[in-house]
């Protein structure tokens, strides 16, 4: 398929700023008690490919779930948003992002589609095929870190911001502060925001999701540690760590951990660091919170977020929040 007649992509990450930040995250996270890194490093190509297989598994509800909530409600979202722009952050695979642009062209006003994501190479692939598909759209892919360049997604118009997949969770709560703080800053007279949660519910339901039987999920966990050898010529054995996912109550999150099987030094080239992981000692890479309808709307009202409307409350397993600044 050729690509669409409008496709630009803006890079927002500059290379040298990239590895700067990476540096400095794995020599803090690394030498930190408990050890850490930091989730951005899942989504290389590589990483971006396996999430889409975990989106695809039995286990994975949140996907299939959130699809559903998009196909039996996004007209109504898209009369509510109005907008003749979306930006969705984080983006990946643009797959449910096809749900609310097809509401969105039969309300009538879509003109721009303005996917953001860190991970280049899959937005740029993802972007150019949908693109090729809507011929009408100017798509305007942005590669940039949501932590860092909100300010700089392209303004004008009347835009819905969609934040979906339940990515917030991935953030810490004094992340999460900020992002929205970020996120209300963006959004004027006319805007809104439009962001998916996934909600608490039977906890070995949510392990399972995490802790998939295929092992496709560790394989996404491990090959952090690969991103790090690639880049920082450290010289991790990913088959010297396993998968850990447990649900920590107190904080309401799934944490996902590499635990080392054997005692190990591990390398980090580029860092001149040497790291000393003990037979089961654990390895911080991911958390994934979860979140009741009443916490999602109190912690956006604190960034002056309005919840105007939900969807999927009476089923309790995911859920969809429309909010508006006034
Ligand atoms: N929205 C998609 C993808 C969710 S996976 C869905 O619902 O299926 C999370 C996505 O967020 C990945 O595509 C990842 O590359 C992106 N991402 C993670 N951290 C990011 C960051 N700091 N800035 C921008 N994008 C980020
Ligand atoms: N946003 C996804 C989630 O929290 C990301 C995710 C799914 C993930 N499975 C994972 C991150 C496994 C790390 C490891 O559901």
């Amino acid at each position: 398929m050729s690509a669409g007649r409008a496709l630009t992509v803006e890079v927002l990450l500059d290379e040298g700023d990239l590895r700067a930040t990476m540096r400095a995250e794995v020599a803090e996270g690394l030498t930190a008690t408990p050890k850490w890194i930091s989730p951005v490093w899942f989504y290389d190509e590589e990483g971006s490919r396996l999430f889409e297989e975990i989106t695809q598994l039995e286990e994975y509800y949140p996907t299939r779930t959130e699809r559903a909530l998009l196909t039996a409600h996004a007209g109504n979202i898209a009369s509510l948003a109005a907008a003749d722009t979306l930006v969705e952050l984080g983006a990946g695979a643009l797959e449910k992002s096809r749900l609310l642009l097809d509401a969105m062209v039969a309300e009538g006003r879509l003109r721009r589609y303005v996917p953001f994501d860190v991970s280049e190479t899959f937005l740029v692939a993802a972007a150019g095929e949908l693109s090729a598909e809507y011929q009408e759209l100017e798509v305007v892919a942005v590669v940039g870190d949501f932590h860092r360049h909100l300010d700089l997604v392209p303004a004008g118009g009347n835009r819905l911001i969609a934040f979906l997949g339940g990515t917030i969770g991935n953030l810490i709560p004094a992340e999460r502060r900020v992002f929205f703080d970020q996120v209300r800053a963006m959004i004027g007279p006319g805007d809104s925001f439009l962001i998916g949660t996934d909600l608490v519910k039977d906890r070995a339901r949510i392990v399972a999701a995490y802790n998939d039987a295929a092992g496709i999920t560790a394989e996404f966990n491990r090959n952090a540690l690969r991103v790090l050898n690639a880049r920082l010529g450290a010289d991790f054995v990913p088959e010297h760590f396993e998968h850990v996912a447990l649900w920590n109550e107190a904080e309401c999150w799934i944490e996902m951990r590499l635990r080392s099987t054997c005692d190990q030094v591990v390398r980090v080239a580029d860092l001149e660091l040497e790291v000393s992981f003990a037979e089961g000692e654990e390895l911080l890479t991911e958390i994934s919170a979860k979140f009741t309808p009443e916490g999602i709307a109190a912690e956006l009202a604190s960034a002056g977020l309005r919840v105007r409307e939900t969807y999927g409350r009476a089923e309790g397993q995911f859920l969809l929040s429309f909010a508006t600044t006034d």
